[in-house]
């Protein structure tokens, strides 16, 4: 059973937490963050969320009596137990924690966005190329149940070609991080490379790199960077794709993520506010698809171990897809920036 060494457990270090946990073939045996006591509190299951709930389960496949904490990264990964690091710290400490965790042997999976830009993620590739360890960034949409059903309706073709999807995530600020690094722009990437990266990278994994995008935005209502935009991403000959969202949203807003899919013969929509995934065919009724019944963070991680324990390179999330999704969310900055498209 893999031996993982989680670390950062604030919000996403929680989550991950709660998903090894639910997993038979996971052992979580080491967790590492600055502030041990929060560590613990995870564990204990009295941490507190971010946008989701952070799950409070016992573990099943490991003894949480039996965790070692550390405060120092470097400490950690001289553990020679250790298999798998879990990369849950903040966007701009990634390249660092997963470049060390690769020379020091171990396999990764790395919360998103992979870098702030596409410089960071080739050195990052590189190390774990070199080190010849599993790599996977952490693009929980592309496991979402929701969304893997309408991966499968497209690429099933039973509605026909798609052609036309609308991708939208809104989010209250994040005032719930360490030190409030992920308003710090320079530090998450604002909204575009934190929170939008998500519908990007999907839009990457059903479509492939568009040839060019088109952005309008708004900036410095929560950072400096760019806090809302809307996307069109042109595909010769390819669906007509758009994606919005930002977090410049009151506190009390509640966070949504939201699908419309206009197929040749029906159409698929869903928002994780107020509607169950619904598909809609000419001539037949209306149904709601069957779903993965596990969530996208336990899919990914478990996901994951199996690549690992099966000795297989991750194929759902290479590690060029997930610097393509930082590439194409900085091209969409750019063209907010310039008011014009970006060609790709
Ligand atoms: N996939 C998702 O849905 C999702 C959701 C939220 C965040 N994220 C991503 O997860 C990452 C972390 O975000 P978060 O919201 O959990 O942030 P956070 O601030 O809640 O957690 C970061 C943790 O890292 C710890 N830390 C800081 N420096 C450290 C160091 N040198 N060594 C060890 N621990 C250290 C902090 O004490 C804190 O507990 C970001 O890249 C973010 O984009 C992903």
């Amino acid at each position: 059973m893999p031996k993982v060494g989680i670390v950062g457990s604030g919000f996403i270090g929680g989550v991950h937490y709660g998903s090894h946990s639910k997993l038979s073939d996971s052992q979580v045996i080491a967790i590492c963050d600055t502030d041990i006591e929060k560590a613990k509190k995870t564990v204990r299951g009295e941490a507190s969320g971010g946008n989701l709930a952070v799950e409070k389960s016992k573990p099943i496949g490991f003894d949480p009596a039996k965790i070692e904490y550390y405060s120092d990264y470097d400490k950690m990964l001289k553990n020679k137990d250790i298999e798998i690091i879990d990369v849950c710290l903040p966007t701009y400490m990634h390249k660092e924690a997963v470049i060390k965790a690769a020379k020091a042997g171990k396999h990764v999976i790395c919360e998103k966005p992979m870098a702030l830009d596409a410089k960071d993620c080739k050195e990052m590739i590189k190390a774990v190329k070199k080190a010849g360890v599993k790599f996977m960034v952490a693009h929980v949409i592309r496991f979402w149940p929701e969304y893997v059903a309408l991966k499968e309706l497209i690429d099933g073709k039973s509605l026909g070609k798609l052609l036309a999807l609308n991708l939208q995530r809104h989010s209250p600020t994040p005032t719930w991080t360490w030190k409030n690094w992920i308003l710090e722009a320079k530090n998450s990437g604002a909204a575009a490379l934190d929170l939008h990266v998500h519908d990007t990278d999907y839009v990457l994994y059903l479509c492939g790199m568009p040839k060019a995008v088109s952005s309008v935005g708004v900036k410095g209502c929560a950072t400096k960077g760019v806090d809302h935009l809307s996307t069109q991403f042109f595909y010769k000959n390819g669906p007509k794709v758009t994606a919005e969202g930002g977090w410049a949203y009151a506190p009390k807003y509640s966070f949504r993520m939201a699908f419309w899919a206009l197929f040749e013969k029906g159409a698929a929509e869903f928002s994780s506010l107020n509607y169950p995934m619904t598909v809609t065919p000419y001539g037949k009724e209306p149904f709601k698809p069957k779903l993965l019944t596990s969530d996208g963070y336990t899919n990914e991680i478990a996901y994951f171990l199996k690549c690992v324990k099966d000795g297989k390179y991750p194929s759902i999330v290479t590690p060029k897809d997930a610097r393509d999704s930082v590439e194409l969310v900085l091209a969409e900055v750019k063209s907010v920036e310039k008011g014009k498209p970006v060609v790709l």
